[in-house]
């Protein structure tokens, strides 16, 4: 699909993105928009290759394609100079090959902050109270009457939760879980944040006044130690060479028999083979990659990366993004 056919500056946008404002943004900037419309749910490298085979001026990339070397040396060869990804996580952009061709790369932060935390939060209870489980009971018709043992599960209030990944979608997420569920909580990052204790002390200090006992908030030393104590983990950190597989067999035998883990951050940074059949585990809750699925966030990603593509058209830096 083609917009804006006479557009000076030609923009490659390798999905469809959903909302207006996005192509608002692109066209006002003199852009000439096409979107790729292959079938194909996932672009290998000789497809994207393809797309920006003639002159292109910036790309807007998703997260199920490989941003590396061969494609930043491609993109330059075509006179490009922006590109941003559709996602927040960059796990599959190579910044540094992008850099060497003196191309800043750009991504979505802030807009998937809460609806992230809010599917996390949604894993959480589906899995302690066996939501998915009781479903698929209710779906194939297995339901006579109520039974004082039936899909009897984990009640949160006053449990611990433990976060490992404190940064914005770890912050979202503790909240939701001391304030909705007066949850105590652990947390661990590899990165010292300060903001961590500020914003979620904040709804510590709201129930302190509001309940006979406060919850508490504390840093863990080890990821280990979070993972002895905790009733819930949730995972939010970012994936990389020091996160790839951080909840593998040895770790997750250090959990809790019945505690919860949640992943809301990229798959690998569970070591899928620990977890042998998880497809056939009942009280499993398993999800596409969905996590930022409001129609509001992903219009957002949408504008943001259009916003990154069309200012370095036009000239102005990319604002610098402050970590998950
Ligand atoms: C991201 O932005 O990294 C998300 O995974 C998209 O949902």
């Amino acid at each position: 699909k083609i917009f804006n056919e006479n557009g000076s500056k030609r923009v490659v946008v390798t999905k469809d993105l959903p909302g207006k404002r996005w192509l608002d943004v692109l066209v006002n900037a003199d852009c000439r928009v096409e979107v790729c419309t292959h079938p194909d749910a996932i672009l290998d490298v000789a497809k994207v290759k393809t797309l920006i085979s003639t002159r292109c001026d910036g790309v807007i990339g998703q997260l199920t394609e490989d941003w590396s070397e061969e494609l930043f040396g491609a993109l330059k060869s075509a006179g490009g100079t922006a590109f941003s990804t559709y996602a927040v996580g960059y796990n599959n952009v190579k910044v540094a090959a992008a850099n060497a061709h003196g191309l800043p790369v750009g991504n979505t932060p802030g807009v998937l902050t809460e609806t992230t935390a809010e599917i996390a939060a949604a894993l959480t209870l589906a899995a302690a109270r066996r939501v998915a489980e009781a479903d698929v009971f209710m779906r194939s018709g297995q339901y006579v009457g109520w039974l004082p043992a039936l899909f009897v599960g984990n009640l949160l209030q006053r449990k611990t939760v433990g976060i490992i990944g404190a940064g914005r979608i770890g912050q979202a997420y503790a909240r939701m879980m001391i304030e909705g569920h007066k949850m105590d909580c652990i947390y661990y990052d590899m990165f010292p944040q300060p903001k961590f204790e500020e914003y979620v002390t904040d709804y510590g200090k709201f129930l302190e006044g509001h309940d006979e006992e406060a919850v508490t908030i504390r840093r863990a030393d080890t990821v280990e130690n979070l993972l002895r104590e905790a009733d819930v983990v949730s995972l939010h950190c970012l994936l990389d060479a020091s996160t790839t597989h951080l909840m593998n067999a040895e770790r997750l035998g250090m959990m809790k028999s019945n505690a919860v883990l949640v992943n809301s951050a990229r798959g690998p940074v569970i070591d899928e083979v620990a977890l042998p059949g998880l497809a056939e585990c009942a009280n499993a809750v398993i999800l596409p990659h969905i996590a930022s699925a409001s129609l509001w966030t992903r219009g957002g990603m949408a504008t943001l990366a259009a916003s990154n593509v069309a200012g370095v058209l036009q000239g102005f830096p990319l604002l610098p993004d402050g970590g998950d």
